[in-house]
């Protein structure tokens, strides 16, 4: 199973990089599978149903979301109605939608589980013993990929060994700025520490940089905008065999021509 995981969605820019580039390489048989965080694709913060729908129309097979993920109201009823879509597990039990699936794709079956940290978050239950108690129910011998959407480096390493050897992957999300560690931890597990971000890199971490500065500078309320210039989309490239044992593990970036 070749699978493509995209970075965090940053606004029109990035939702029209993912459609250009990612969807294109599914279409021609480059992947199998495409995961993408979408938690910022409406203007930075969460992302609608329209938006959603289109993603899953166009071929993403999964989207996975983060902190931000209850940013856009309309998303709550969605999150309950489409399986496709994911909020982290470990948010407070109850609140809507949920936080893994096991999907069909045209390379078999896959099951995707988003997690968020505690460090520097707002707090939520244990993501280590959710994923314990998560692959327990799932299902065994075949792909399980797990976006892990926090904030501290040291929490998401953790979370790659913690899975290390039980899940195809451990993919870091959230701070929008790629780390070049990629690799394969205990011959079994594709691991990232963090897949970046598709949108502007002539912005602060997909924001546009004037308004960013601003506040750094006077720390005074400034409204962030995502920047839209100099786009790329950043992720994570696994290959996996059918017992969920990965075999390839890439950073990826492309840069839009668009
Ligand atoms: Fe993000
Ligand atoms: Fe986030």
């Amino acid at each position: 199973m070749k699978i493509l995981f995209v970075g965090d969605i940053m606004g029109s820019a990035g939702r029209k990089a993912f459609m250009d580039i990612a969807i294109p390489m599914k279409q021609r048989g480059e992947v199998d599978v495409i995961i993408v965080n979408g938690e910022n694709a409406a203007n930075g913060k969460g992302i609608n149903p329209d938006m959603a729908a289109k993603f899953l129309d166009a071929g993403a097979d999964v989207i996975t979301l983060g902190d931000h993920t209850y940013d856009q109201r309309q998303i709550m009823n969605y999150l309950n109605e489409e399986n496709r879509i994911l909020r982290p597990a470990n948010f407070a039990p109850g609140t809507p939608g949920k936080g893994w699936v096991t999907v069909q794709t045209s390379a078999g079956a896959l099951t995707v589980i988003n997690l968020i940290g505690r460090v520097f978050l707002n707090p939520s239950d244990c993501p280590f013993r959710t994923a314990d108690k998560i692959l327990k129910l799932a299902p065994k011998n075949q792909p399980i990929f797990v976006d892990m959407h926090a904030e501290a480096t040291s929490e998401k390493m953790a979370m790659g060994w913690h899975l290390a050897g039980r899940v195809s992957a451990v993919v870091g999300t959230h701070t929008h700025i790629q780390t070049s560690d990629s690799r394969i931890l205990n011959d079994h597990t594709a691991y990232l520490t963090d897949a970046g971000m598709t949108g502007s890199k002539d912005s602060v971490i997909g924001c546009e940089r004037e308004a960013v500065l601003k506040r750094f500078l006077t720390g005074l309320p400034a409204r962030f905008e995502p920047a839209d210039k100099n786009v790329s989309l950043e992720g994570f490239r696994v290959d996996c065999d059918r017992t969920g044992k990965a075999t390839l593990a890439e950073h990826v970036r492309i840069q839009h021509e668009g």
